[in-house]
């Protein structure tokens, strides 16, 4: 695919802000287990960075779900692809995400995850476009906010390419 891709955040700001990000959430979450979900498929990247910045007791989950189909627009409906293997009543919950866009997404997993009882429940995403936002959805932990540009790298695609970017990326010519 031949798509016009000029550098938004290069790898050395990512990394600087996941180290960041890594100490804000140890201050957080040292002494307590932490369940770690990583919603997939885009924060594949990110979450495996920030896990190895977190110091206390970590484990992961996985939990899939679409919304863009595809496209370069939020469909507007999240379905769930994956759920989780563990349940989370009663521990400390952390949802990792790539990129808040419209909220959507991270209003549904908050919903979802809020109804299985978990002790705590906070949210990180590296990336969040506050212009595009259509529903409110409370995010604990940023990366970086970036304008209503559409993006890829670091686990962002565009369909289903340019997860291996190691930068973030904004797209210039899709129609
Ligand atoms: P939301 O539900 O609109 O907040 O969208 C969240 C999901 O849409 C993210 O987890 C991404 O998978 C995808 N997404 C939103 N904006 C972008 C983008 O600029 N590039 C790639 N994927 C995006």
């Amino acid at each position: 695919m031949n798509l016009s891709i000029s550098k938004m955040i290069s790898e050395d700001e990512i990394q600087t802000r996941v180290k960041a990000l890594g100490e804000e959430l140890t201050a957080k979450f040292k002494g307590k287990d932490l369940l770690a979900i990583c919603v997939l498929k885009g924060s594949i990247v990110f979450y495996s960075d920030l896990i190895r910045e977190i110091d206390t007791d970590l484990s992961c989950d996985f939990l899939g779900v679409s919304s863009y189909h595809g496209k370069t627009q939020s469909s507007g409906e999240v379905k769930l692809t994956l759920d989780l293997n563990t349940p989370i009543d009663g521990r400390h919950v952390l949802i990792v995400e790539d990129i808040v866009d419209t909220g959507l997404t991270m209003a549904y997993l908050q919903k979802s995850l809020l109804a299985r009882s978990p002790a705590s429940l906070s949210t990180v995403t590296l990336l969040h476009k506050p212009d595009a936002k259509k529903v409110e959805c409370e995010i604990d932990y940023i990366g970086f906010e970036i304008p209503n540009d559409f993006v890829v790298g670091y686990g962002l695609d565009y369909q289903g390419l340019y997860r291996n970017l190691p930068y973030i990326g904004q797209v210039s010519n899709l129609n």
